[in-house]
């Protein structure tokens, strides 16, 4: 009988080294017209000098960029040097509340806090750019601006407006056709609202309009079609004052309670009207997938769970643990609302998927292809990248024994006129040599068409994005 182990526990351990490293040791050949940069984000150290991180989200956050130029590839990573990592550093525990740890206070120090949010700037999420700046961002609204050449911490990017918010999402959208990005603060207070709002220029958020929310949702991400945006509120709630006075680490305060269902709210995008509200079961999600109109119906495709026990499952001690891990399957679920009947349906389109992308050129559109990385192993935290024809439900996939891949950044082919005309890049943790290596797969018949080594391990990250040289 063989015994089952969890090949994942490297994923969560520190990686403390940074590195810039010019020319990586290539196998295969990197297209020539890839030139540019992807750059990820995610946790790279769990345990301090004097306490471990309970949870993977709670991890100091790392930026690594590897970067292509004439089928070379170079790499450079870098902690994020954020309040939160430098306070960690001296004290050698945290000193602000993150995801699912709190720092362990006296009496006094638990009383002062009680009126504050003791607002982690941990940005280990994902990155965008605001105001032609590079960010890192997490779900806290500080983002914190780095330099893309280094990946050096430039500091805190403060916003040119006074709008009220404690938590927002390092999901935001970005719509090409009209060159606004769009986001939500959730304000925790007595009434508590989602300030919905958009960027056209600068660093003003433009406050497109508040809702009004009794027990606020647990949120990480939304969804944008070309006039509505969308919140789907899950029932992960929470009540302000129990977040306020609590004293435990931030998602400990929210409770699932199915009773309530999930609510699609609807949003016009131009005049922040409420379109429409519509129920149904209880279900939870991180991530949006791409949403878009057709026929009177808006389509809303999300990676979803059956109720919140995914966020419990990734806790580190079970996912260091010795024992098989036990994550539970998600539901690639495509949810439509027909806006004359009024009324939510779904079907199923896949199953153990999670990080899903899109080409993002069809954001807000009617597309063909998903990427995302498939969880179906119970002794590998991730086994494989898929590649999904959503109209045929066709998948193609991508494996290596033990290996386990990261979220699958698509990036097209200059003059491509296919969508799926590009490759795709995803970097995979390799248990067996103790590293980690860069893959490149032609995003067509998703075949591997080069990777490049890694001198190191690179903890599980969670979201990144590529920037083509201009
Ligand atoms: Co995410």
């Amino acid at each position: 009988m063989t015994t089952l182990k969890n090949m994942s526990q490297l994923g969560f351990t520190n990686l403390e080294e940074e590195v810039m490293l010019d020319d990586l040791h290539v196998q295969g050949k990197i297209p020539e017209w890839l030139s540019g940069s992807l750059i990820r984000n995610g946790p790279a150290k769990f345990d301090l000098d004097k306490q471990s991180l309970k949870h993977w989200f709670d991890g100091l956050a790392m930026l690594h960029k590897f970067s292509f130029n004439a089928g070379k590839v170079s790499y450079t990573n870098k902690f994020i040097k954020s309040n939160a990592f430098l306070k960690t550093k001296e004290k050698g525990k945290i000193s602000f509340r993150e995801f699912a740890t709190d720092p362990c206070r006296s009496i006094f120090s638990k009383v002062s806090s009680m009126f504050s949010f003791d607002t982690t700037d941990n940005t280990n999420v994902n990155i965008s750019k605001i105001d032609n700046k590079f960010i890192a961002m997490t779900e806290t609204p500080i983002p914190i601006e780095y330099d893309p050449e280094t990946l050096d911490t430039i500091g805190v990017l403060n916003y040119d407006d006074k709008l009220l918010g404690n938590l927002t999402t390092a999901h935001p959208h970005y719509d090409q056709n009209t060159n606004e990005s769009f986001n939500y603060l959730t304000h925790f207070s007595r009434n508590s609202k989602y300030n919905v709002y958009s960027i056209t220029a600068g660093k003003t958020r433009n406050l497109i309009t508040s809702i009004e929310a009794k027990t606020p949702s647990y949120m990480h991400s939304f969804g944008l079609t070309e006039h509505y945006i969308i919140l789907v509120e899950f029932p992960l709630l929470v009540n302000s004052l129990d977040l306020l006075l609590s004293g435990r680490p931030f998602i400990e305060n929210f409770k699932w309670r199915p009773e309530q269902g999930t609510k699609f709210t609807l949003i016009n995008r131009l005049d922040g009207k409420v379109a429409g509200i519509y129920s149904c079961e209880p279900f939870f999600a991180f991530h949006h997938i791409n949403a878009f109109e057709v026929d009177n119906k808006v389509v809303i495709d999300m990676i979803t769970y059956k109720d919140n026990n995914i966020i419990n499952s990734l806790y580190l001690d079970v996912l260091r643990g010795n024992d098989p891990i036990d994550i539970p399957v998600s539901q690639y679920r495509r949810f439509t609302i027909g806006l004359d009947e009024g009324s939510v349906g779904y079907k199923i389109m896949h199953e153990g998927l999670e990080l899903p992308r899109i080409n993002y050129q069809l954001n807000t559109r009617n597309y063909n292809f998903l990427y995302a990385v498939g969880m179906s192993s119970v002794t590998s935290f991730t086994d494989r990248l898929v590649k999904i024809d959503v109209k045929t439900g066709d998948s193609v996939s991508w494996t290596e024994q033990n290996c386990q891949p990261g979220e699958p950044v698509f990036v097209p082919r200059h003059g491509a006129k296919e969508e799926d005309d590009g490759v795709i890049l995803s970097v995979v943790l390799d248990p067996n040599s103790g590293q980690s290596f860069l893959l490149i797969l032609d995003s067509k018949s998703f075949k591997e068409i080069a990777r490049a080594s890694v001198p190191h391990h690179i903890p599980f990250g969670i979201h990144g994005q590529y920037y083509g040289d201009t």
